[in-house]
């Protein structure tokens, strides 16, 4: 039987465990990471962030090469795609992907160690009933999975997302059950890529967390472009067989289609992981109960990421990693959770950072509102990309920023500019003085601003 002896071994090597790896060796310490699969990355690299990202690019690819192009006076004969070839390309990334961890645990002198770890006791690990890791600390670091639904078995055509990235075919029927970013991200390449999609949401609006403003806006591009997204859809059954899939929703028809797509939320990964066995505590829903600096209740285990709950997102976890270990070496360790963006990858791309709108009014908060318009920005033109707006939130006194949102074009990569103003305690009029290079779509950021003093120039 085999022994190592680590100053910390991390359970999990997704966003959260690779991280706080590796931010644990460049501290000095002797770390073990252990990973049941094969390649290090987790969820998001393997079938999750990174996986959509590449079928989106290549999704949005033939939409704009069957729908965008003329605009442009590009034109060549019939448009075909091949599923095969754009799936390589998604493996072959997120190969290059995982290569790239494996490279940094080599140079920070990180031991892996593959197979299924069990906590037994506050400084040991047993892997795969074989290896024996004793270390000063254990991290779990261990994700989530998605959430399944009891009338609906997982089966051949119940799918979760990681069947979702990977149909050999283009669905002609995909129903989707819930319409949070992974449901609309996955509907949505289906869609581009031919399939009829229709997207149940039990609630009256989706993406639940983002502003409300943005999300109406997204909804009426999703529709135009021929998703449809039924809204307080309750579904009370889904039946599969050979053939096909049935989909029962709470007074209307039966919906027939070949592939279904559960997309409701996620859940903690703990089976098998010796929770019960050293007695951490978890709460309701099977997440693990975390004290400040990510303490379990058991002295010497942490945990981080998807595990933990709030939100479920792969810089949450990677930030949280990093913050964990920081605490342990007595070093700062406070995450700033107001200042965490939030992003749904679809076209419109919609994101947020800070407080919505509907959680200013909840707490009786005083706040001022700048929006603008992405039709009036000279950049959004030339890209063809025009709907969606801008808004910020600011304090109606101090105008210190409290919430940036945005629905339109490259939102994913504008939002950081708001994640910075919050963690730097900007004040709009702050955001509203910077020189942005022209023509860009930051320029919308600034105009927002300028917007919260009534003072827009191009408005
Ligand atoms: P979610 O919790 O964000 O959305 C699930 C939706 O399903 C909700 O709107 C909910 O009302 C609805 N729902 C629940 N039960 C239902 C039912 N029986 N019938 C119809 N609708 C029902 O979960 P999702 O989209 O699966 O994402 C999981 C996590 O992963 C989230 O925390 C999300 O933020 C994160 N994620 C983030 C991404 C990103 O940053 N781009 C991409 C994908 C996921």
């Amino acid at each position: 039987m085999e022994r190592y002896e680590a100053d910390i071994v991390v359970v999990g090597g997704g966003p959260g465990g690779y991280v706080a790896s590796i931010k644990a060796a460049q501290e000095g310490m002797k770390v073990v990471c252990v990973e049941k699969e094969a390649l290090l990355g987790g969820t998001c690299l393997r079938v999750g962030c990174i996986p959509t990202k590449a079928l989106l690019e290549t999704s949005l690819r033939f939409y704009e090469a069957k729908k965008v192009f003329h605009e442009h006076g590009i034109a060549f004969g019939d448009i075909s795609i091949d599923l095969k070839k754009a799936m390589k390309r998604k493996e072959r990334i997120v190969n290059t992907l995982a290569g790239g961890i494996s490279q940094l645990f080599k140079k920070n002198k990180i031991t892996r160690l593959k197979g299924q770890a069990k906590i037994v006791s506050p400084s040991e690990v047993v892997i795969d009933e074989g290896t024996v890791v004793q270390a000063r600390h254990i991290l779990i670091a261990t994700g989530s999975k998605p959430a399944g639904l009891p009338f609906a078995k997982f089966g051949k055509r119940i799918n979760t997302s990681d069947e979702a990235l990977a149909y050999e075919e283009c669905p002609k029927h995909l129903v989707v059950i819930g319409a949070g970013a992974v449901g609309l991200e996955l509907g949505m390449i289906w869609n581009r890529l031919g399939a009829k999609v229709t997207v149940l949401e039990v609630m009256d609006r989706i993406l639940l967390g983002f502003d409300f403003d943005m999300t109406k806006k997204a909804l009426k591009a999703f529709e135009a472009q021929g998703i449809e997204i039924r809204l307080g859809a309750k579904v009370l059954a889904v039946h599969e067989d050979d053939e096909k899939a049935l989909v029962e929703v709470e007074g209307q028809e039966p919906i027939q289609c070949d592939r279904v797509l559960v997309a409701v939320g996620r859940a903690p990964n703990t089976d098998g992981l010796g929770c019960e066995e050293v007695g951490i505590t978890k709460d309701k829903k099977g997440f693990i109960v975390v004290e400040k600096g990510y303490k379990t209740n058991v002295g010497g285990i942490f945990a981080v990421g998807d595990v933990i709950g709030g939100l479920m997102l792969a810089h949450k976890a990677m930030e949280e990693g990093v913050m964990c270990i920081n605490g342990l070496l007595g070093k700062f360790a406070e995450l700033n959770y107001d200042a965490i963006p939030k992003v749904c990858y679809t076209e419109p791309e919609v994101a947020g950072v800070g407080k919505t709108e509907e959680e200013l009014k909840a707490e009786n908060r005083e706040y001022k509102v700048g929006r603008f318009p992405f039709r009036a920005n000279g950049r959004a033109h030339t890209m063809g990309y025009i709907d969606g707006e801008v808004k910020v939130l600011a304090d109606a006194k101090s105008d210190k920023l409290l919430g940036m949102h945005m629905v339109g074009p490259r939102a994913s990569e504008l939002i950081a500019l708001g994640g910075m103003a919050l963690e730097f305690g900007a004040s709009s009029e702050d955001i509203a003085m910077l020189c942005e290079p022209h023509p860009t779509l930051e320029e919308a950021i600034k105009e927002a601003c300028l917007a919260v003093a009534s003072k827009t120039i191009h408005l």
